[in-house]
C-alpha cells in the first residue's frame, strides 16, 4: 500500500531576485532547549519568553512531562514547573527522537541523584557520541552503567549528591558544556570546567542561571568555575521571564536567502553580534547590506549589478564559522563566481546533502567526508530533495528558490524541528511554498 507523505512544494525563481519585505527571526532553538531543561534545577515554576514554536521544544516538553514536569505555554511564553519531578526513566521514544534530550541528563542527575535514558537520537550528521557527558558525571562522583546491550544508560550520583570536580573537555561540546554546567550548579563544592564551548547559546544559558542565583565565574571564557548550591534548588520567584536569544542560524540563513533571491529584504529580531564572521564573509563575497544590533537589510540587490565572489567556508567552534550555517552558505557558493572550498570540521557526516545540490546542476566535487569544492555560478533546476537534517532542509528551500522549476522537499519534519512557521514567514516575503501530499 502506498503511504502518503507531506512535502514542501517550492516554485523556483530561476535566478531572479523577486522576494521583498520583512522577515522576523524566532528565538534560538539551541538556547531554548537547555533553558527548558534548566527548569529541573528550580524549586518553583520558571518562566521563559521568546520560546520558538517548533517541534524540538514540544519534544523537550514531552520528555520533561515523562518525569513529572508540568509546562504551560501561552504564545511564546512558557511556564515550567518541576516541583512534581520523579525518578522515572525518560520516555524512551521521545528521548531517541532528538539529540538535545541528553542535555536534560545533567540537571536531572543533580536534582534527583539518578537518570535513566536511551542513547539520544537526532539528525543524521555524524557519529555524535556522549563520552564527554559520561566522563564528566563520573568525575563528579557518579556511577555510569550501560544496560540492555547499550540501549539504556543509568547514571547514579554518589550518596549525598554530585561533588564538584575539575573537568577538562576533550572537545568543546556545546550540549556537553550545558549539561555539566547545570549539573555543577546544584553540586557540592566547586566545579571547574575547562575548554568549554563559547557558543552564544551556552553563554546565554550561564547568564540566565546566574541571574537566578547560580554562582558561575568565567562566563564567555573557556573556563567556567561553578560554586554549587549543595543540592539546594534555585528559586525563580517573581522575576521577569527569561527571554530566549534570537536564533543566529535562522538569521544567517535568511540573509543568504535575501542575498540570492530578494531585491530588498529586512531581517528583524536578530542579534547581529552573534553573526560577526558570517556577515563579514558575505560582505567580502560582495553582498551589500546594512546591519544594526537587531536587523540586517539587503537592498537594491538586483541581478544586473550583483556578482558574488567565491568564499572559503571552514566550520569551527564559536566565534568561528558555525557548522549549522554551512549548508545555506554552500548554496550561496553555488551562485558565486569561482571556486569555493567548504571544509566541515565539526561533524563528519554533514556534506551528504551536497549530492542533491549537485543533482540540481551545481558543480560540486565532494573530496571526502569533510571537504567539498563548489565552482559557480551554476544554474540550478528544481527536483525532489530529501532533507537529511534541519539545517540542510532550510538550505534546500533556498536552493529550490534559486532554481528554475518546481522542487519537492521531503522529510519536512526535520525543518519543523527548528524553524517556526517557516511557510508563513516565507510566504510573507513572496515565496510560493505550499504543503503538498504526494
Ligand atoms: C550542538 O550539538 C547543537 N545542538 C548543534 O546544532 C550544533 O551543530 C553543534 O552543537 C555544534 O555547534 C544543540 O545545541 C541542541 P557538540 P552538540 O557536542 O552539542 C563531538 C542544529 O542543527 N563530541 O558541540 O551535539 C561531536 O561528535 C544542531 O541545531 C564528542 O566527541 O554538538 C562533534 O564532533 C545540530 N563527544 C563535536 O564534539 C561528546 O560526548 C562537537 O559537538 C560530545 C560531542
Amino acid at each position: 500500500m502506498m503511504t502518503e507523505t507531506e512535502v514542501f512544494r517550492v516554485a523556483g525563481l530561476a535566478g531572479e531576485k523577486k522576494l521583498s519585505g520583512t522577515i522576523a527571526v524566532s528565538g534560538s532553538k539551541n538556547e531554548a532547549l537547555p533553558l527548558l531543561a534548566s527548569a529541573l534545577l528550580f524549586g518553583d515554576p520558571v518562566r521563559f519568553a521568546n520560546m520558538p514554536q517548533i517541534s524540538d521544544i514540544e519534544s523537550m516538553r514531552t520528555l520533561l512531562e515523562s518525569i513529572g514536569v508540568v509546562s504551560e505555554s501561552k504564545e511564546h511564553t512558557l511556564t515550567v514547573d518541576a516541583r512534581g519531578i520523579s525518578k522515572e526513566p525518560f520516555n524512551r521514544d521521545v528521548a531517541r527522537k532528538f539529540r538535545a534530550s541528553v542535555i536534560a541528563t545533567g540537571p536531572l542527575l543533580a536534582r534527583t541523584g539518578e537518570v535513566v535514558f536511551p542513547p539520544p537520537g537526532g539528525c543524521l550528521i555524524g557519529k555524535r557520541p556522549i563520552d564527554v557527558f559520561l566522563s564528566g558525571y563520573e568525575k563528579m562522583g557518579a556511577t555510569v552503567s550501560v544496560l540492555d546491550d547499550g540501549e539504556v544508560f543509568r547514571i547514579t550520583a554518589p550518596e549525598g549528591g554530585l561533588r564538584g570536580a575539575h573537568i577538562i573537555f576533550r572537545v568543546q561540546s556545546v550540549t556537553g558544556t550545558e549539561a555539566l554546567l547545570m549539573a555543577a550548579v546544584l553540586a557540592h563544592g566547586t566545579t571547574t570546567l575547562e575548554n568549554v564551548a563559547l557558543e552564544p547559546e551556552v553563554t546565554a544559558l550561564a547568564e540566565a542561571l546566574c541571574a537566578c542565583g547560580a554562582k558561575i565565574d568565567g562566563i564567555g571564557t573557556t573556563t567556567l568555575v561553578i560554586t554549587g548550591t549543595g543540592g539546594v534548588p534555585l528559586s525563580f520567584g517573581d522575576r521577569s521571564p527569561i527571554a530566549v536569544i534570537p536564533d543566529r542560524i535562522e538569521a544567517g540563513s535568511f540573509i543568504v536567502l535575501g542575498a540570492l533571491c530578494a531585491e530588498n529584504l529586512t531581517i528583524t529580531n536578530c542579534a547581529t553580534k552573534h553573526l560577526s564572521l558570517p556577515l563579514e564573509m558575505l560582505r567580502d563575497a560582495g553582498v551589500s547590506f546594512e546591519a544594526t544590533d537587531t536587523t540586517v537589510t539587503i537592498s537594491n540587490n538586483t541581478k544586473a549589478n550583483k556578482v558574488f565572489r567565491s568564499l572559503q567556508i571552514r566550520t569551527h567552534e564559536y566565534p568561528g564559522f558555525p557548522t549549522d550555517l554551512q549548508a545555506p552558505m554552500s548554496i550561496f557558493a553555488t551562485q558565486a563566481t569561482g571556486e569555493s572550498v567548504v571544509e566541515e570540521m565539526i561533524f563528519e557526516g554533514r556534506l551528504g546533502y551536497l549530492e542533491d545540490i549537485a543533482r540540481m546542476g551545481a558543480n560540486i566535487v565532494i573530496a571526502d567526508s569533510h571537504k567539498a569544492i563548489i565552482t559557480g555560478p551554476m544554474k540550478l533546476t528544481g527536483r525532489e530533495l530529501y532533507s537529511p537534517d534541519l539545517r540542510a532542509g532550510l538550505a534546500y528551500i533556498i536552493a529550490a528558490l534559486v532554481a528554475k522549476g518546481t522542487s519537492h522537499i521531503y522529510n519536512i519534519h526535520y525543518i519543523e524541528r527548528g524553524y517556526e512557521h517557516i511557510e508563513e514567514k516565507l510566504r510573507g516575503i513572496g515565496v510560493a511554498i505550499e504543503r503538498a501530499v504526494v
